[in-house]
């Protein structure tokens, strides 16, 4: 069992191939949640889940599962996952590393002739980006219970199409919502930061998550004319907008190394030249490992915008659309993707994930851990995102390795 390989060349395969449906100019893909190359992503997932004797399920906000029978049908699964969905300037292995890592697990028992004693579940879980519709694992969080269905089929991309409306135009809007008997939960991915390949590793056994807030801003001011108005008669919205800008920079720095701070997008009306910017909207994204820390560092940017806002004459609207504290993953799990490394014979160190992911989420409802593999330069959210073969390989074995500690092997073929 210890020398049980996947195939390195399918997976990587497989991957180039999905990173075809939505491929981009600079070599990365946009999958936006519920789009049209999200649904050719999901159908191209559900042929190979098929080709490959699974059966498979849609729930009530389009997760999928695929499940390959163990020998024990009431015993519950031993399940892996991820996102197909992407950012506007995705790389290729965000998200569908997970899922192809998971796909290739099912497709090298099949070649090994391996029974489970447990079932094995793969799930594809929807808008994990939070990118099309805010927040970020949506899907996963409905099924957790950490959102209703009705909150999640109601909520609105910019253009105003709901979740559920999205979902139907696919064709992807299923039945039921949580409660699948999980055993334990494991999520291969990228690292998406620069430690694994500073540390020339190859293995990160993911302990856990940081916390994240996420603010929408909105400051009003008053438009008025570019020429005639004089600087000290202005209530200029965009000038208040960066001096947030520079205060969550700010703060990101003063809590150094921990915390992250960020303003990923900004809105500014009416957005005329010649017009002094009336009303800006903005987003935040606070992060930090620690709760504590993480409440500390949200209490002093909600100070600071307020202060922005009344030194600048402007209407300040502060909302917080989302926490997901901290999470610590299943001790037994993370032991288990640590003695896969080990037994694989592959580097490995453990680490916190500066990232969301599914896992966090799966983590309310089963035991969870995760699987990072480094990509280079520590770049993700980016076309140009990259991972070796070799790297990918390795995470995907630990995969296997760990997964089949959980589900039990009843039998092989010699
Ligand atoms: C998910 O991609 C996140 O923002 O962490
Ligand atoms: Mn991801
Ligand atoms: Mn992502």
């Amino acid at each position: 069992m210890e020398n049980l390989r996947i195939d390195g060349k399918r997976l990587w395969d497989s991957l180039m191939e999905l990173a075809q449906i939505g491929a981009t100019g600079k070599g990365g893909v946009c999958r936006l949640a519920l789009t049209d190359p999200d649904r050719q992503g999901r159908d191209l997932f559900v042929r190979w889940c098929r080709e490959a004797g699974c059966s498979l399920e849609v729930d009530a906000v389009g997760n999928i599962f695929a499940r390959r029978p163990g020998r024990n049908a009431a015993l519950p699964a031993v399940m892996t996952g991820s996102h197909l969905d992407s950012q506007p300037t995705g790389g290729k292995f965000d998200g569908a590393y997970g899922v192809m890592a998971g796909l290739e697990v099912l497709r090298s028992l099949n070649d090994l002739g391996i029974e489970t004693e447990a079932p094995v579940e793969l799930a594809v879980w929807t808008n994990e980006e939070g990118c099309r519709f805010a927040p970020a694992m949506m899907g996963s969080g409905a099924y957790a219970g950490v959102f209703t269905l009705e909150e999640t089929l109601a909520r609105r991309d910019g253009e105003g199409v709901s979740y559920g409306e999205a979902l139907d135009a696919i064709g992807y809007r299923g039945a039921g919502l949580g409660g699948r008997p999980v055993a334990a939960y494991f999520e291969a991915h990228i690292e998406q930061g620069p430690i694994l390949e500073a540390e020339g590793k190859t293995i990160g056994v993911v302990t856990g998550a940081q916390g994240q807030r996420w603010y929408e801003v909105t400051l009003t001011g008053q438009e008025a004319h570019a020429g005639p108005t004089p600087m000290a008669r202005r209530r200029d919205a965009l000038v208040g907008a960066s001096r947030v800008v520079s205060l969550v920079n700010r703060l990101g720095l003063a809590h150094r190394p921990d915390a992250c701070a960020t303003v990923g997008m900004l809105e500014v009306h009416p957005n005329s030249r010649n017009v002094i910017p009336g009303r800006v909207w903005l987003t935040v994204d606070l992060r930090h490992p620690e709760d504590g820390k993480l409440q500390a560092l949200c209490a002093e940017f909600e100070r600071g915008t307020r202060a922005i806002a009344a030194a600048g004459g402007l209407e300040l609207n502060l909302k917080e659309i989302w926490h997901s504290p901290a999470r610590p993953f299943t001790g037994e799990l993370v032991s288990a993707v640590r003695s896969a490394a080990e037994r694989g014979g592959f580097s490995y160190r453990d680490m916190v994930s500066g990232a969301g992911h599914d896992a966090v989420y799966m983590a309310r409802v089963a035991p969870a851990a995760m699987i990072f593999v480094p990509c280079a330069g520590g770049i993700s959210h980016n076309e140009s995102e990259s991972a070796t073969p070799g790297d990918l390989a390795a995470g995907c074995n630990v995969l296997l390795h760990a997964m089949l500690e959980r589900a039990g092997v009843c039998g092989a073929r010699a």
